[in-house]
């Protein structure tokens, strides 16, 4: 149980025996500077018994000062009751919480898995910045949710079927009208020897993609070569599976230095075959109607105040579209998997076409009753002028410059105090910047990208925390601690507020997955690198006399350290050792 757990347990037993039972709900306190927790259910009981809250306190009050694990409770007009725990009590919770192999984590997911769909980037086209959010919030929510039990699978469901990879693939026969792939009667074992680049992709894709919005017969030709490659055409499928290898790789090079795993990296184009499955299950439930030449489900309902416009499930020209695809994906993933949750950390701009996935999914039946979809919409990715992130000459940073430009600028500044920074640290500190300047802002909003402000040691950033955690491992260095240590004393209000900074964690974890807000992960961190650095301010540890004080304080530290480095792997940041 954590700590507001046990307090609660403890109060409600108190009212219960001040005849009042059902009641005696406690909550931080709101004026921590007062107390430590408080409860306001006084006035609920005084509402009900139409008495004055103040003499419901006095009544409670009086059992709860007689039990030995409060103290300092007292009255506060007109009906509050402020609540303290004793030193014995925290300590004790400290200790039961770091030897629990969950770090004191509410195990409310087992036996729940969920399928995670995240990163979704486009093959043939190259990761710009404005994909860094969905790896860095998936691969939290994912982190964070395996802490509370559940069984999450991560899904990459990459791009890698439309029209994107049909314009690469023409553009690939202007350039090379030889290749043997593009002739009808190609048979792929003859013909090996056909490489395909990262590097040109990201010039091809661009060029074709450009020229294609003025010239209308080469995008007529891109859709024909997409519909054919779709329909199985040998040879396109053959420079498809290239395109599809050259990119991954070059995707996965920037995702490991993200640090960022999937399970699956399913795609776009495994959900084909599962297409007549789902146009069946379609028609068979009615659910189809014709529309202008095109195969439409409605989906508006009595209740709707906005517009929810029908789905578009095969176009005039006998395509499917992306929102087909997302439905067969469904049909994919309860065959192999039957989650009893969908997240998708997807663009909040996709909104209304999740909403209609959904919307068709449960009209179909393809999923159980019980079965949750969830949206998790993320804002943008803003520069300076609160327009989506560019680089100074105006064009889309690719997200490996990115990288590499915090990687410089942190070895730049570990030169400033090393002699031989490492490049893996300079990396390590570049990308929490870059992740903790996002995930500390609610997955919903947009936030501004600020390297220089990410990069600071001060301040709500990666590097303040990975800082304090820093001078942990070296103050337990210099002091030669090299087994556990037991924290046995509370000396004073500096380290009351660290520990109960990390008792207030586990509860952050459950919060965090089931308001799907990795945020809160992120600032209970913070907050923790704050009481931290405010204790080891306040109390010269290497010089204390006392023996026991000074042990004491050191299994604080690393007591500290173990939740910062977890809390700090969970939002996918790895520490360092110096900094
Ligand atoms: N590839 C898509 C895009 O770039 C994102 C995929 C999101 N996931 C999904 N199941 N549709 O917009």
């Amino acid at each position: 149980m954590s700590l507001l757990e046990k307090i609660n347990v403890i109060v409600s037993v108190c009212f219960a025996e001040a005849g009042y039972p059902n009641h005696g709900q406690v909550t931080e306190s709101k004026r921590p500077d007062l107390c430590q927790f408080q409860s306001n259910d006084s006035f609920v009981i005084a509402k009900e018994e139409k008495i004055n809250p103040k003499i419901v306190c006095e009544r409670v009050i009086e059992i709860l000062e007689r039990n030995p694990h409060l103290k300092n409770v007292t009255f506060a007009p007109p009906g509050f009751i402020n609540i303290d725990v004793t030193d014995e009590f925290l300590l004790d919770s400290l200790s039961e919480m770091m030897a629990s192999k969950t770090l004191g984590i509410k195990q409310i997911g087992v036996g729940q898995s969920i399928i995670m769909d995240y990163g979704g980037p486009n093959v043939a086209k190259p990761l710009h910045v404005g994909h860094v959010r969905s790896v860095v919030i998936g691969e939290a929510m994912k982190r964070i949710a395996r802490t509370s039990g559940y069984d999450v699978i991560g899904d990459i469901h990459l791009g890698d079927w439309g029209l994107p990879i049909g314009l690469v693939i023409l553009e690939l026969q202007t350039r090379n009208p030889e290749w043997a792939c593009f002739s009808d009667d190609f048979e792929e074992t003859n013909h090996l020897t056909i490489e395909v680049y990262p590097e040109d992709l990201y010039e091809i894709y661009p060029y074709a993609s450009a020229k294609s919005k003025e010239d209308d017969q080469y995008l007529k030709d891109a859709r024909l070569i997409t519909a054919r490659l779709q329909e199985g055409h040998q040879g396109y499928r053959f420079l498809w599976k290239k395109i599809i290898s050259a990119s991954k790789q070059d995707i996965k090079k920037d995702y490991d230095k993200l640090d960022v795993e999937f399970d699956y990296w399913y795609g776009e184009s495994d959900a084909d075959v599962y297409i007549p499955q789902l146009m069946e299950i379609l028609k068979q439930k009615d659910l189809i109607r014709e529309s202008e030449g095109a195969l439409v489900v409605d989906i508006l309902t009595d209740e709707d105040k906005s517009p929810m416009p029908p789905v578009i499930v095969e176009k005039s020209d006998g395509s499917s579209i992306y929102a087909t695809t997302d439905l067969a994906t469904i049909i994919q993933r309860e065959r192999d998997f039957t989650p009893d949750k969908y997240w998708y950390v997807v663009d909040k701009r996709q909104g209304l076409h999740f909403e209609q996935v959904f919307r068709v999914a449960r009209k179909a039946n393809l999923v159980s009753e019980d079965t949750d979809f969830n949206f998790l919409g993320f804002g943008t990715m803003n520069g300076p002028d609160g327009k989506p992130f560019k680089t100074r000459d105006g064009g889309v940073m690719s997200l490996s410059s990115l990288l590499q430009l915090v990687q410089d600028k942190s070895f730049k500044t570990l030169a400033l105090t090393q002699k031989n920074p490492s490049e893996l640290d300079a990396l390590k500190i570049g990308t929490a910047a870059i992740k903790f300047g996002d995930l500390i802002n609610h997955p919903s909003l947009d936030y501004v990208f600020d390297i220089e402000k990410f990069l600071s040691f001060e301040g709500k950033t990666g590097s303040y925390i990975l800082y304090n955690n820093v001078r942990i491992l070296a103050i337990l260095e210099k002091m030669n601690v090299n087994k556990q240590l037991v924290v046995s004393e509370i000396v004073n209000q500096y380290d009351r507020n660290l520990i109960l900074r990390l008792l207030k964690n586990p509860e952050v974890f459950n919060t965090a997955v089931t308001q799907q807000s990795p945020n809160v992960v992120a600032e209970s961190t913070y907050q923790i690198s704050v009481a931290f650095a405010k204790f080891y301010a306040e109390n010269n540890i290497a010089k204390e006399k006392d023996r026991n004080r000074q042990a004491s304080w050191l299994g604080l530290m690393q007591a500290t350290t173990k939740i910062l480095t977890f809390n700090l792997d969970k939002l996918g940041i790895q520490t360092v050792e110096k900094m």
